[in-house]
């Protein structure tokens, strides 16, 4: 498995694999202007194991991590926006959510070998996410926000116990199906 920056190439496969685990759904322009505007935010996990038949055959994206920057913060502050996440459900409970936000500070441009990251993730300095230390150093973000809906256990979990974001207020029928949302914050002071 490798895990590495989001190219416009992968982006119908990044779509696919939106629009196969999630509700919301955006246009190819939306994941385009994320990979142009924000370049250094948003990666991919790529399964490698399955060989590649012609050198025109695509990548298989398993997950993806598509974020940027708040353009228009109605706080003020400048923060970082996870605008989704999604693992295929033949890859999930692997670690792979967790490694395309937590991205160690070494292989920022490289891809990166999925059976080697605890042990590269153990250290304290590479607990930091590549994705949040962007964020900070390149666009001055003072921290990350995203929304989750209230009954998404699993992603409840991987936000608020693995990766340490405080739940900030419920946003009342915030999906197109009523469903309210949490709207949760990491605090990136501690990469500063
Ligand atoms: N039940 C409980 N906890 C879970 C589950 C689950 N099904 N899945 C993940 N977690 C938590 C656990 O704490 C886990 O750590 P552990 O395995 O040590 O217990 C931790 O998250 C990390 O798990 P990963 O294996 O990295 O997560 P995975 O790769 O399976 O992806 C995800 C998790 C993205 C939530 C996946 O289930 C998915 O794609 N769901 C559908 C799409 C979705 O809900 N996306 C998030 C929407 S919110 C947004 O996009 C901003």
């Amino acid at each position: 498995m490798d895990i590495r920056l989001l190219q416009p190439s992968d982006i119908p496969h990044v779509q696919h694999a939106n629009i196969t685990n999630l509700p919301e759904n955006y246009f190819m322009k939306y994941y385009l202007y994320h990979a142009l505007s924000w370049p250094q935010l948003s990666y991919v996990a790529v399964d490698v194991s399955r060989p590649k038949k012609s050198p025109y055959d695509y990548p298989r994206i398993v997950g993806y991590v598509l974020a940027k920057m708040e353009e228009d913060p109605p706080d003020g502050v400048q923060h970082g926006h996870i605008t989704s996440l999604s693992v295929m459900r033949t890859h999930r409970r692997l670690g792979i959510a967790e490694k395309l936000m937590r991205q160690s500070r070494m292989f920022p441009f490289q891809t990166y070998n999925l059976s080697e990251s605890k042990e590269r993730h153990s250290g304290k300095e590479n607990r930091l996410m590549d994705i949040e230390r962007a964020m900070v150093e390149t666009f001055g973000a003072q921290y990350v926000s995203l929304h989750v809906r209230v009954s998404n256990n699993a992603a409840l979990r991987l936000y608020r116990d693995t990766l340490g974001f405080k739940n900030e207020k419920v946003e009342a029928k915030y999906y197109a199906d009523g469903e309210d949302a949490y709207s949760m914050k990491l605090d990136l002071g501690f990469i500063r």
